[in-house]
């Protein structure tokens, strides 16, 4: 078997680190696949894959593929327009497409696997249609009028849909309606790397240049990238509204990864920020750490995103640390724990409710450990990556005349079809 995947993205950001995940789960337990990816840009991503032992190639993307958003391109955009946009960014993306189309043609891939939806519009036109194509869906459609256009100017072919929580697939499905048939693969966690057990809390006051934390101190973080969406101002507010005589410390993990500007925060604006809201010395900045050592070093992780998650990694690893987690219960991440039972959720951009449910937790040892405890037992028996993989082979085996008639796949386990392509 080989596999080509397609990133446009060479940054590690959520959905490509769940990508070298599934490539190191192969690696594993189909030593004999070969394994190839062809990345629309340089970064990191490329090093942990060839790591992997995972063949890398980088390609440009095409000018207006690369710096697709949704402004200036309204709703009432027809795909003609669309089309002639496109070609009007140059013979540039006609090459670009060719030049995707020659490698594909000549890597001869079983099985082409897009990872997002920039590297589907490119797989979607570039890869032959005898060809399995697989989609790999980590954000929402319905709030990109732009993207889910050209999305569905590409659902021409049979294209099998991966969502990352069942919320995604059905945003997916009544976006682009019965052309692409999407199931859901939860996203997997390491549970021999995010373990629970003691941590090292120092290492954040240390990276974030604060004096160690007296004992009894309840460390509360939120980990993530700094896309603006992430809740950090929110996280930020919250702290300003807990007495600052409790006995615990915040800290925001993480920094910018993305090239966009605009869409992030940058750590001058967050630092001012919690100056303002008075949080100085309360508050610490830890730049990136190694996860599972960082979530092991909090007593309480906090997911803050101010727009539902399409999953959220950092919930099912903080479960899987045997820490307690208060997520926000919308979109994706909601599917991922009991409110009240592994972890606890609070309504989105909402740092009053936030702020409450810190303190209860900050007040509660025994609160924390229940969850704790909980949340392990949870990772263990839904986000396993063993348990995981299973339907991702069985996706990658299925046999390929399924494929080409667009009627559907199935996978052992699942009674919804895999892979329904359209013909409309
Ligand atoms: C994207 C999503 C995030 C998800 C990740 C992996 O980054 O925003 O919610 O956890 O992909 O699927």
């Amino acid at each position: 078997m080989k596999i080509l995947y397609l990133s446009a993205s060479a940054a590690l950001g959520g959905a490509e680190l769940v990508l070298l995940d599934l490539m190191a789960m192969l690696r594993e337990s189909r030593p004999d696949w070969r394994l190839s990816l062809v990345l629309g840009g340089h970064g990191p991503l490329r090093d942990e894959a060839e790591r992997l032992g995972v063949a890398c190639d980088v390609r440009p993307l095409p000018r207006l593929l690369a710096g697709l958003g949704d402004a200036g391109l309204g709703d009432g955009t027809s795909q003609l327009a669309l089309a002639g946009r496109l070609a009007a960014s140059g013979p540039s993306a006609l090459a670009v497409l060719a030049d995707w189309r020659r490698l594909i043609r000549r890597e001869a891939p079983d099985r082409v696997h897009a990872n997002g939806m920039k590297a589907l519009l490119l797989a979607a036109w570039a890869t032959p249609r005898r060809t399995p194509l697989i989609w790999h869906l980590h954000d929402y459609l319905g709030s990109r009028a732009v993207m889910s256009r050209l999305l569905r100017a590409s659902s021409h072919r049979p294209i099998a849909g991966v969502a990352v929580s069942r919320s995604i697939a059905e945003d997916a499905m009544r976006v682009l309606g019965p052309r692409v048939a999407v199931q859901t693969i939860y996203n997997a966690a390491d549970l021999n790397r995010f373990t629970p057990g003691p941590g090292d809390p120092t290492i954040l006051d240390e990276a974030a240049g604060l004096p160690t934390a007296a004992p009894e101190t309840v460390r509360v973080g939120l980990l993530a990238t700094f896309a603006r969406w992430k809740g950090q101002r929110v996280f930020l507010e919250a702290a300003s509204r807990l007495p600052a005589d409790i006995p615990c410390r915040f800290y925001i993990i993480g920094g910018p990864i993305y090239q966009t500007t605009g869409s992030q925060w940058s750590l001058e604006e967050l630092r001012s920020q919690a100056e303002s809201l008075g949080l100085d010395g309360r508050v610490g900045f830890t730049g990136f750490q190694e996860p599972a050592a960082a979530l092991r070093a909090l007593d309480v992780v906090v997911h803050a995103s101010t727009r539902p998650e399409p999953f959220g990694r950092v919930i099912v690893e903080g479960l899987a640390c045997g820490r307690a987690v208060v997520a926000v219960r919308d979109g994706g991440s909601a599917e991922l724990f009991h409110d009240g039972v592994e972890a606890l959720g609070v309504p989105p951009n909402d740092p009053s409710a936030l702020a409450t449910t810190i303190g209860r937790l900050v007040a509660d040892a025994d609160l924390r450990q229940r969850l704790g405890h909980a949340g392990r037992r949870a990772a263990e028996t839904r986000f396993d990556r063993d348990a995981l993989l299973g339907p991702w082979t069985a996706l990658y085996e299925s046999g390929i005349e399924c494929w080409l008639d667009g009627g559907g796949c199935r996978v052992e386990g699942e009674d919804r079809p895999v892979g329904v392509g359209s013909r409309q």
